[in-house]
């Protein structure tokens, strides 16, 4: 299967045959104002970055840790990885135990439905958290569209360093430099961050606010526990766990910080 990727100007054009759709958006969430939902995804145009592990542990601390309402949004089609996760872990549990749980939906989109979905649960959630697909296809270009905040992980790879900044400057040119868009924030992190090489993170990040592309303060560390047992949509992370300023929890503080603000 060959993968079409978006240039510049094929943005462009999708983003002017949907402005009026988009105007019609902005109006649309704002006049539901039950409550204020927040629209927000860890994403990039990169595969194994881990924008979906951390949208899944996002998901459930916020849910089971710190009882926002929360809806999970798989749009990575075909893969649908995360749906099936869920459909999994399901399926190890008896119906009292899920109930008892009463776990936050995880729906799966595509360009097409994408917008009835956010409209069907806008004003009924705190967040509704989008999962993307790793390349700048009509998924990720129409899925953008409903973004606030955008979270984008990466290391400190050479060509990884590239892509991101490359990908922040079309983000900033075709979402955020424009009033009637959505997306209001654009923030970058260190992901699998390895305190051995700390020097060569803090001189990327001096690159990068040289550059003026912002850097969030909280990095996620590299850390096989992430992977093996917090990356799950049916508990949080234990409660004894991850206190510090290093940790995990440090991190998702600050992607509510920056989502509320
Ligand atoms: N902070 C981390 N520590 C350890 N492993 C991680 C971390 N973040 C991601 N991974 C691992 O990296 C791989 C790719 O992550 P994934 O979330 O699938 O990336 P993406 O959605 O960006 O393609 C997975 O095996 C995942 O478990
Ligand atoms: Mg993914």
């Amino acid at each position: 299967m060959t993968i079409h990727v978006f240039n510049n100007n094929e943005i462009f054009m999708v983003l002017q045959q949907h402005s009026l759709l988009l105007s019609f958006i902005a109006i649309k969430l704002k006049s539901l104002h039950k409550m204020e939902t927040k629209i927000i995804s860890i994403v990039g145009e990169k595969g194994g970055v881990g924008k979906t592990t951390l949208n899944v542990i996002l998901a459930s601390n916020l849910h089971y840790a710190n009882s926002k309402k929360v809806l999970l949004l798989d749009a990575d089609n075909p893969q649908y990885s995360i749906y099936k996760k869920r459909q999994r872990e399901l399926s190890l549990l008896d119906a009292s135990t899920i109930s008892e749980m009463s776990p936050y939906p995880i729906e799966r989109v595509t360009a097409e439905s994408i917008q009835d979905t956010i409209l069907r649960y806008y004003g009924l959630v705190d967040y509704i958290i989008l999962d993307l697909p790793g390349s700048l296809n009509v998924e990720m270009v129409k899925g953008l569209l409903y973004v606030e905040h955008v979270f984008i992980p990466f290391g400190h790879d050479e060509l990884e360093i590239d892509s991101t900044s490359n990908f922040y400057f079309t983000l900033k040119n075709n979402f955020l430099d424009n009033e009637e868009r959505v997306l209001k924030s654009v923030n970058l992190f260190f992901n699998k961050y390895k305190l051995v090489r700390k020097n060569k993170f803090s001189l990327l990040r001096e690159q990068f606010e040289k550059a003026n592309i912002p850097m969030m303060h909280s990095v996620v560390r590299d850390r096989t526990i992430y992977k093996e047992q917090y990356r799950n949509t049916l508990y949080p992370i234990p409660e004894n766990k991850e206190g510090g300023q290093m940790e995990l929890k440090r991190f998702f503080e600050e992607v509510e910080q920056v989502s509320n603000q």
